[in-house]
């Protein structure tokens, strides 16, 4: 998660670039992890950074619906020109045309908007997962929110691990897909069942690199 430090940095960059250029520039938060954070931590809000700012967030993750196709975007409310904005948003929703929630969950969500999953769950499945794995020697940053790790691959080949984990039943996705090869990414949203039974799996995939 970035911090509210390295947030300020990136707000006074895009400032700068705003006076270089005469024009303003928008920082868009993609953000449907925003309530899934661990050990405490507290989400410095981009409001707060930066006055030309746009929310976007989704209920696959905090309310678990995923295919649902349901959130919201929400304008900085000191922003002057928001109602322009909205308009312009809601336009391209409505040529998208297939981003359409149905109305009346429109109207759930927003009565939903205190509640999330369990957060500790996800953080007690991060826990069992994350000192299994670095027990084994797989090297990671620990999670500070959402439900993916993202371990060094023990060899350069993304891709080739992927297949080796594979042979052992255990599904996971090279990191290459997400710009960083030598890596693998993890989705442990499963139950306890599955995330144990992939153990052995991992345990047997790292000993052939050692
Ligand atoms: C960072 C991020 N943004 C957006 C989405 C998309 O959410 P939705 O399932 O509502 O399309 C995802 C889903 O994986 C995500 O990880």
């Amino acid at each position: 998660m970035y911090s509210a430090e390295v947030l300020d940095e990136i707000c006074s960059l895009i400032r700068e670039a705003e006076a270089e250029h005469g024009r303003e520039i928008f920082l868009v938060s993609d953000e449907p992890y925003r309530k899934l954070l661990y050990d405490g931590l507290e989400y410095p809000h981009i409001f707060h950074h930066h006055q030309r700012s746009i929310v976007a967030t989704s209920h696959s993750k905090d309310l678990a619906l995923p295919g649902e196709r349901i959130g919201y975007i929400a304008a900085h409310p000191d922003y002057e020109d928001k109602s322009e904005l909205a308009d312009g948003l809601v336009f391209c929703n409505r040529t998208l045309g297939f981003v359409n929630a149905p109305a009346l969950m429109q109207h759930i969500v927003r009565a939903l908007q205190s509640v999330s999953v369990d957060i500790d769950e996800y953080q007690r499945k991060r826990d069992f997962l994350y000192d299994s794995l670095t027990q084994m020697g797989y090297n990671m940053v620990k999670p500070q929110g959402a439900f993916y790790m993202f371990p060094a691959s023990p060899t350069p080949d993304d891709v080739e691990f992927v297949a080796a984990l594979q042979e052992h039943k255990v599904l996971v996705v090279p990191g290459r897909g997400f710009g960083l090869p030598g890596y693998f990414r993890i989705s442990y949203c499963l139950d306890d069942h599955t995330l144990e039974g992939a153990l052995p799996g991992f345990e047997a995939a790292i000993e052939a690199y050692r």
